[in-house]
C-alpha cells in the first residue's frame, strides 16, 4: 500500500476539537427536486450551500416527463393512491411511509405551485383546472404535469427561488468525494464533505453541522439507461462507506419505453403516452400486452418491461413499437410537444407512425435507509429523493411517485434538520485534515478508467438486468470483485478527478445491487430470478438491508 492509499478521513484522529468556523449551517449535496426543496425550506433557519456535480440544471429531475402524482380531483381519494402504491410495491412498502407521503402530496404540490411551478391547465366543463394525466398502476387520473417537460419546469421554478435567496449559495461543478464523519463510542456524526472543484482540480473541505444527501439515482450502472450522466450513485456509495445501512438495492426499475435510435442517447418516451392510449406492438403490428396482464399497456411497469423483454428475446427483435398514431395529431403535438419534436428530429413522426422503443434502467427503488424525517443512521446526515429508501416504493415504484416522495421528504427533512441545527450550535467542531494526495500521480491512462466503466455497465446489463439467474449473479459477483480491486488500487495511486470518483462509486453501487439480488431467493416486483420464479412471502416479506 502506497502512502496515497491511506484514506485521508480515516487518518483523522480527533485530537483537537475547535471553534473553527463552519462553512454553512446546511450543506446540500445535490440540486434536483429533493435538494432544492430542502435548501429553500432550510434557508429559513440558516445558511445553505448546495453542491451540484455538473451544471446546476443537470439532474434526473430535469428529465422527468410524466409528472408528479398527487390526489387532486374530487373523484380521487388518499385511500386509492395508497392502495395503488402498496399494490405496485408487491408487499414490501412500509405502510406508514406510504400513508404519510401520499397524504402530504396535495400540500407539497401547492407549495411547488407557490414557488412558481406552472403545471398544465385545461378547460373542463367551463372551469379552468389542472390537467391530470394517467399512468400505469394508477386507478385514477392524478398526475400533475407541465406538458411533457414537468421536471424542467420544476427545476426552473425551484432554481429561480433558490438562486434569488440570500441564504443560499449554489456551487456548480463541485463533486462530493467522501463524507466527513466523527466517530464516538460506536456511533457516527456527519460534519460535511471533502469536495473536488472540477474547474481547479483541487479537493477541499466543506464543514457543516447538517448534511443533506440528495444525489439522485444510479442509472449509469447500466449500459442502457434513461438517466443523465450525473446518475452514478455517489450518495449511496458515500453513505455506505461512512457506515450507513442501504436497503432494497436489487429493485432497479427498468422503464419499458426508451427511444430506440442509434443517435438518441437515453431519451424517454413517457408512460403518459400509454396513459393516453398508446399501444405496444410487434413489428407486424400485433399488440401483445393483453397476453401478459389484463390491464394491458397500463399494467405495472415491471410487468410491461418484462413483457417487452420476453417478446424481444422470443422473436430476436432489437425493439418493439409504441403506437399513438390513432389519436388526433393536434392532441399529440399539444400534449407531448417535446417528445413529438425529439422523435421528429430522428425522422419519426409519431402522429403518423409508431415509435421504436426498448426498456432501459430508470429508477433505483432502494437507497440509503431513512426514517420519515429523512434521517439516516448517521447523526445529522439526512438523505432524500432517489438516493434514499423511505419505504414508499417497496419492490416497485408506482409511476410519478418519485417526484412526490423527493419533494415531500426534502421539505420534511428541512423541518427536522432545523431542530438539529439548533442543538448542534455551540458544539465543538472536529478539525478535519486537509485532503492529502500523498504520492498520487496524474492519471495518464484514461483507457483503464473507460474500460472498467464499460465492463461494469455491460455486465450489469447482461447479468443483473430485467431477468436474473443464480448463475448470472454469481458471474457478476466474481467479475465485480476483480474490478473493485483494480479500481481501488488505481483510485489511491492517482490524483482525483470526477471520472475516477464516479467509477469508484459505480463499482460500489453495482456490488450492492448484486449482493442484494443474490440474497433475495425469490421473485418479487422488479427483482425477477428465473431460478426462484415465485414470490415467497414466508421468507422474504422484508427489505434487504446491507451495512458495512
Ligand atoms: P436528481 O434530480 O437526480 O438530482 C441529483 C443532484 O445531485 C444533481 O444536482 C447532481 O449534480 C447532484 N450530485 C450527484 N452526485 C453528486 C456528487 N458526488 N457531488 C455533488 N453533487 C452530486 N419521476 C416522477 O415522479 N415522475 C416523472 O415523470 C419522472 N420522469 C422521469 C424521466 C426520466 C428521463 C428520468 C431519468 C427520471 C424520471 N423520474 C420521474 C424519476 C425522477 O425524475 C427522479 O427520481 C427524481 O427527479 C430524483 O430527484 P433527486 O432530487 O433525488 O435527484
Ligand atoms: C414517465 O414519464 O414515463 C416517467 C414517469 C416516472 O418515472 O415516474
Amino acid at each position: 500500500m502506497t502512502p496515497a492509499a491511506i484514506e485521508p478521513w480515516r487518518r483523522v484522529v480527533f485530537l483537537r476539537m475547535s471553534n473553527s468556523p463552519l462553512d454553512c449551517d446546511f450543506l446540500v449535496i445535490g440540486g434536483g427536486i429533493a435538494g432544492l426543496m430542502f435548501a429553500i425550506k432550510a434557508a429559513e433557519a440558516g445558511t445553505v450551500i448546495v453542491l451540484t456535480k455538473a451544471e446546476s440544471a443537470e439532474a434526473n429531475t430535469a428529465y422527468a416527463q410524466g409528472g408528479i402524482a398527487s390526489v387532486w380531483s374530487v373523484e380521487d381519494t388518499f385511500e386509492s393512491h395508497i392502495e395503488d402504491t402498496l399494490r405496485a410495491g408487491a408487499g414490501l412498502c412500509d405502510r406508514n411511509a406510504v400513508e404519510s407521503i401520499v397524504r402530504e402530496g396535495p400540500d407539497t404540490v401547492r407549495e411547488l405551485i407557490r414557488f412558481g411551478t406552472r403545471f398544465t391547465r385545461v378547460e373542463a366543463g367551463g372551469e379552468d383546472e389542472y390537467d391530470l394525466g394517467r399512468e400505469g398502476g394508477h386507478s385514477h387520473r392524478r398526475v400533475l404535469h407541465a406538458q411533457d417537460l414537468t421536471g424542467r419546469e420544476i427545476m426552473r421554478a425551484l432554481g429561480e427561488v433558490a438562486s434569488a435567496h440570500p441564504n443560499i449559495r449554489i456551487l456548480e461543478n463541485h463533486v462530493a468525494v467522501n463524507l466527513l464523519t466523527e466517530r464516538f463510542n460506536g456511533s457516527a456524526a456527519c460534519w460535511g464533505v471533502y469536495v473536488l472543484d472540477r474547474m481547479t482540480g483541487k479537493v477541499g473541505r466543506i464543514v457543516a453541522p447538517v448534511t443533506m444527501l440528495a444525489t439522485g439515482g444510479a442509472g449509469k450502472v447500466y449500459l442502457y439507461t434513461s438517466n443523465p450522466d450525473i446518475a452514478s450513485g455517489d450518495g449511496v456509495a458515500m453513505a455506505y462507506r461512512a457506515g450507513a445501512p442501504v436497503g432494497n438495492m436489487e429493485f432497479i426499475q427498468f422503464h419499458p419505453t426508451c427511444l430506440y435510435h442509434p443517435a438518441a442517447k437515453s431519451f424517454l418516451i413517457s408512460e403518459a403516452l400509454r396513459g393516453e392510449g398508446a399501444i405496444l406492438r410487434l413489428p407486424d403490428g400485433t399488440p401483445f400486452m393483453k397476453k401478459y396482464h389484463p390491464d394491458g399497456e397500463l399494467a405495472p411497469r415491471d410487468i410491461v418491461a418484462r413483457a417487452i423483454d420476453a417478446e424481444m428475446k422470443r422473436l430476436g427483435l432489437d425493439f418493439v413499437y409504441l403506437d399513438l398514431s390513432h389519436r388526433e395529431a393536434g392532441f399529440i403535438r399539444n400534449r407531448f410537444p417535446n417528445i413529438f419534436k425529439r422523435c421528429l428530429s430522428y425522422g419519426i413522426d409519431m402522429t403518423a407512425q409508431p415509435i421504436p422503443v426498448v426498456p432501459a434502467a430508470h429508477y433505483m427503488c432502494g437507497g440509503v435507509v431513512t426514517d420519515l424525517h429523512a434521517r439516516t443512521s448517521i447523526a445529522r446526515l439526512y438523505a432524500a429523493g432517489e438516493v434514499a429508501m423511505t419505504g414508499l416504493h417497496g419492490a416497485n415504484r408506482l409511476a410519478s411517485n418519485s417526484l412526490l416522495e423527493a419533494a415531500v421528504m426534502g421539505r420534511r427533512a428541512a423541518a427536522a434538520a432545523s431542530k438539529d441545527l439548533a442543538a448542534a450550535r455551540g458544539r465543538l467542531v472536529p478539525e478535519f485534515a486537509q485532503w492529502d494526495p500523498g504520492r498520487a500521480i496524474k492519471s495518464e491512462e484514461r483507457v483503464l478508467i473507460s474500460q472498467s466503466w464499460d465492463e461494469i455497465r455491460r455486465l450489469m446489463w447482461n447479468y443483473v438486468g430485467i431477468v436474473r439467474s443464480d448463475r448470472r449473479l454469481a458471474r457478476a459477483t466474481r467479475r465485480l470483485e476483480l474490478l473493485n480491486q483494480e479500481i481501488h488500487s488505481y483510485y489511491w495511486d492517482h490524483l482525483l478527478d470526477s471520472d475516477l470518483i464516479e467509477l469508484r462509486n459505480l463499482v460500489t453501487v453495482a456490488e450492492l445491487i448484486v449482493r442484494s439480488a443474490t440474497t433475495r431467493k425469490e421473485s418479487r416486483g422488479l427483482h425477477y430470478n428465473i431460478d426462484h420464479p415465485e414470490r415467497d412471502d414466508a421468507n422474504w416479506l422484508r427489505p434487504t438491508i446491507i451495512a458495512k
